[in-house]
């Protein structure tokens, strides 16, 4: 008797379930997206939830917002069939099952940053097969199976930034022929194998940015077109090796005290961003023909000659902040003309005489902000440097009677300079625009 009472409940309760088993509804709006406001969804209700909606066929867009789903109900792609964007950024999801996605064969846009999931098992996309945009961003991924991404043959942006990834398996991106950015910033990367991009023929712009990198290959991207950009900064990386096809390198933060070419004939190099490194020199840069911006701030380079910068023929930006110059030399007989920003903010010059830039005339800004420059010789800055429209000289030591010269050769030319009473030092006076004592 008892076991028959028993078999009673747990029949109602079955079929209390299917009948109330939830329903989520939604509105459709114009351009065919509907939002799902407030779902919840717990994890026994993952497989048995049903969606509703007026004219569900044609719908192409789902929104979640301020939604609690452990999962996401696979039944949502079989009553939306033409569904091609969901967003479910921020809707506390923890798990994504194998095939989990098998019925979203027109999904392109998947957003799921945000969110609390720990793994992607295997196949864990399958179905998908149409997906472009893949937003996995701000989860807690520590473990990606080797399969998880098979057959996204058509996906273009990979976002799996801050994470919890320590390494990836060998081959896990092979069938990501198209995909053309990948994000794997903040996780904890350690190493990075040589050929976990050998599938990825498309691929132009790659962030590994924060991670645990000691070595990474950069030369593994040369490809017989141009890969774009690549993002290596706050890594432990003490040397780079430079491909000829890329074109923007940035790598801060790193211990780098070695930069490479493997270019026999040309590079397509036009920005490397080196900041907050070791290197010790200028020349320490191999040649980059095309290169237009150069930043090698904070790095250790106590001394500089502009005849360093000529090497660069394309040049347009050079940043030497935050280094150990006293001075710069120039050793160049003929002018460069391509050059037309310098920083040399944060060093420790005391005395500059400008007339050592002479060589280079066409130069637009210059920035000497927080040396110790008590005096800056000039002679006939508007005929020298005709262009200069600026020139920043907040955070210095001169000395009032010293700048006299300067400020008449200042007011003659067209050069901007003028600093605040804020730029001052409490015991220093402005005078005609600049700060002294
Ligand atoms: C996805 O939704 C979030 C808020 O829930 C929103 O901030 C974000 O812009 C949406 N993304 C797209 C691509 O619509
Ligand atoms: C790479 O990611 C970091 C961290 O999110 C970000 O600050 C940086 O701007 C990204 N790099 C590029 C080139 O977008
Ligand atoms: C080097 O580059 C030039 C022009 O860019 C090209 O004509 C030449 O064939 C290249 N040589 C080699 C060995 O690739």
């Amino acid at each position: 008797m008892v076991k028959l009472w028993a078999i009673v409940v747990m029949v109602a309760i079955a079929l209390l379930r299917s009948t109330f088993a939830k329903q989520l509804s939604c509105t459709m709006e114009l351009d065919r997206s509907c939002s799902l406001i407030g779902a919840k969804v717990s994890s026994d209700e993952i497989l048995t939830t049903t969606f509703a909606s007026s004219n569900p066929s044609t719908l192409s867009t789902v929104q979640f917002a301020r939604s609690s789903l452990t999962g996401i109900p696979p039944a949502m792609f079989q009553t939306f069939p033409k569904l091609e964007s969901l967003n479910a950024t921020g809707s506390d999801i923890k798990q994504i099952q194998s095939r989990n996605f098998a019925d979203a064969k027109t999904l392109q846009s998947l957003y799921l940053r945000g969110n609390k999931i720990h793994d992607l098992p295997d196949v864990a996309f399958f179905g998908a097969s149409r997906l472009q945009t893949l937003d996995l961003s701000d989860n807690a991924i520590a473990t990606i199976e080797s399969t998880a991404f098979k057959r996204l043959r058509e996906l273009k942006t990979l976002l799996l930034g801050s994470n919890s990834l320590t390494e990836l398996q060998p081959g896990v991106f092979d069938d990501l022929s198209d995909l053309e950015r990948l994000e794997l910033q903040q996780n904890g990367l350690g190493s990075i194998d040589d050929r976990l991009f050998q599938g990825c023929h498309s691929l132009t712009a790659l962030n590994v940015s924060h991670n645990a990198l000691k070595t990474f290959n950069v030369a593994q991207f040369e490809r017989r077109w141009s890969f774009d950009l690549i993002d290596a900064s706050y890594n432990k990386l003490s040397v780079v090796r430079i491909p000829p096809n890329l074109r923007q390198l940035v790598a801060i933060g790193n211990g780098i005290r070695t930069v490479e070419s493997t270019a026999t004939n040309g590079s397509e190099l036009i920005l490397l961003k080196l900041p907050h490194n070791k290197l010790t020199s200028v020349d320490e840069v191999p040649v980059f023909d095309k290169l237009i911006t150069l930043d090698l701030s904070f790095n250790r380079i106590r001394e500089f000659d502009f005849r360093s910068a000529a090497r660069f023929g394309k040049l347009v930006l050079l940043k030497l902040d935050g280094n150990q110059l006293e001075s710069v030399s120039n050793s160049l007989t003929a002018p460069i003309t391509h050059l037309k920003y310098v920083h040399l903010a944060d060093n420790q010059f005391t005395h500059l005489d400008l007339n050592v830039l002479r060589t280079v005339p066409r130069i637009l800004k210059l920035d000497l902000r927080r040396n110790q420059l008590e005096r800056l010789a000039v002679t006939d800055l508007a005929g020298s440097f005709p262009v200069m429209v600026r020139i920043m000289l907040e955070g210095n030591r001169f000395r009032c009677p010293d700048s006299r010269p300067l400020l008449k050769e200042l007011k003659e030319s067209i050069t901007a300079y003028a600093m605040t009473r804020n730029d001052c030092r409490k015991e220093e006076n402005l005078i005609d625009g600049i700060c002294c004592s």
